[in-house]
């Protein structure tokens, strides 16, 4: 089911703020943020900044109770400006720099590893502060079903350390006369089943098991996140999967990102022009988003629920046949939502010509974070919606703020 969208304070946001624009429903935000707390009494829930860093969504989460997980010094900074304390920190990231780690370290954040060398950076940074925060980010070694660019937990992928070298990690960890507060793994993004996550739970309670017989016993045990909804099966469902393996929900952390925002966010875009192509048996209504406001259609082939939220002029296209929303980049792929005659109604889509406003859905994660100035794109304003209110988070880009960084 296409998440519903509020209408007419979509209309109006259009209208006050003008297009491209993303809009943010917070309250949704945090229903599905509370849902993750229901499900997992106790853990700590880390909202993934990187799935949309804006930062009001960002106060009203960690306000809520969210930790966030981080992986630059920038996210870090984020999330200690939204209010996170540093309990509720966590630093992933599979090329952290040492300064990265040094900071991190400082926040009071629980710092992951993701490599043997990284390891032993992290090892001797904590040496100097008094209750250092370790973590091991494993690599499950899991072929999720998703797409290969998300299959983060797969043997392959850069992220992680292997589980075989498990032992020489505990040793160096050993050594350093540190704790081990935290083993995880992350099995994936944009997951439509639970499934994977009952074979990450076991092969992470295994590694705790390893762990506490070398005389490091975790403290926590870290799912990552990456479930593509979290309604309330499939959260029923996330838990169930980890239940046998991990029956102590107090003592998990969980990153979920897309899953908590992608429903509560919206790309508002108007149509510019109708580019027809009646050999082809085709039309395009070229808009002005595209690739550079969404990247999630080029980058994985990501579908997107679309709805008019104020008609335009009437579309013509000669001889019908499918109706492709195109944004307006120099690239042949630049395709945000392919068949529009399957997302509107026949007359939805005929009052679909210039100047129609269209909502694309579950564009709350990694949408506004993947914008890109590129073809000269000024990067939308954004906007959050709180108890039927909307109000801005943050302004549009200028041609001044791109020029301030010029030599
Ligand atoms: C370590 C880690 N945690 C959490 C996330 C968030 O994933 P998602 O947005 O799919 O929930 C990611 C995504 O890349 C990740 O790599």
């Amino acid at each position: 089911m296409p998440p519903v969208h509020p209408g007419a304070l979509l209309a109006d946001a259009a209208a006050r703020w003008g297009t491209p624009l993303y809009v943010t429903d917070l309250d949704a935000a945090a229903a599905r943020l509370h849902g993750y707390a229901d499900a997992f009494p106790g853990a700590l829930i880390a909202y993934a900044v990187k799935a949309n860093p804006d930062p009001q969504l960002l106060r009203r989460l960690v306000a809520e109770g969210a930790g966030v997980e981080v992986v630059t010094a920038v996210e870090l900074a984020l999330a200690r400006r939204a209010g996170c304390p540093p309990e509720r920190l966590v630093m992933n990231g599979v090329g952290k720099r040492d300064e990265e780690i040094r900071l991190a370290l400082e926040a009071g954040a629980l710092v992951n590893a993701e490599s043997l060398h990284e390891l032993g950076v992290l090892l001797r940074t904590a040496a100097g502060h008094d209750a250092p925060r370790i973590g091991l980010r494993l690599n499950p070694a899991l072929d999720a079903e998703t797409h290969p660019h998300l299959a983060t937990g797969a043997g392959g992928s850069k992220f992680g350390i292997p589980l075989a070298q498990l032992p020489q990690a505990l040793r160096l960890v050993r050594e350093a006369g540190i704790g081990l507060e935290s083993v995880g793994a992350h099995v994936g993004s944009a997951l439509e089943s639970a499934e994977p996550y009952a074979a990450l739970a076991e092969r992470l309670a295994e590694a705790a098991a390893i762990a506490s017989a070398a005389g490091l016993p975790p403290a926590r045990i870290d799912l990552g996140g990456g479930l593509l909804v979290a309604d309330d099966a499939a959260l029923d469902a996330l838990a169930d999967a980890v239940r046998s393996h991990l029956p102590d929900a107090a003592r998990l952390i969980l990153e979920p990102g897309r899953s908590v925002v992608a429903d509560a966010g919206w790309l508002l875009t108007r149509v510019v022009r109708v580019q027809p192509r009646p050999a082809e048996g085709l039309a395009y209504l070229v808009a002005d988003a595209g690739m550079t406001e969404l990247i999630r259609p080029m980058l994985y082939g990501a579908t997107h629920p679309v709805s008019l939220v104020v008609p335009g002029a009437r579309l013509e296209v000669d001889g019908g046949g499918e109706v492709h929303l195109a944004g307006p980049i120099c690239e042949a792929g630049d395709i945000l939502v392919r068949c529009l005659e399957r997302s509107l109604t026949a007359e939805e889509l005929a009052g679909a010509g210039p100047g129609a406003v269209l909502a694309i859905g579950r564009a709350g994660a990694y949408g506004a974070a993947m914008a890109s100035v590129y073809n000269g794109r000024l990067r939308p304003a954004e906007v959050v919606l709180e108890a039927g209110e909307a109000r801005l988070s943050r302004r549009r880009e200028t041609l001044d703020d791109l020029l301030s960084r010029d030599a």
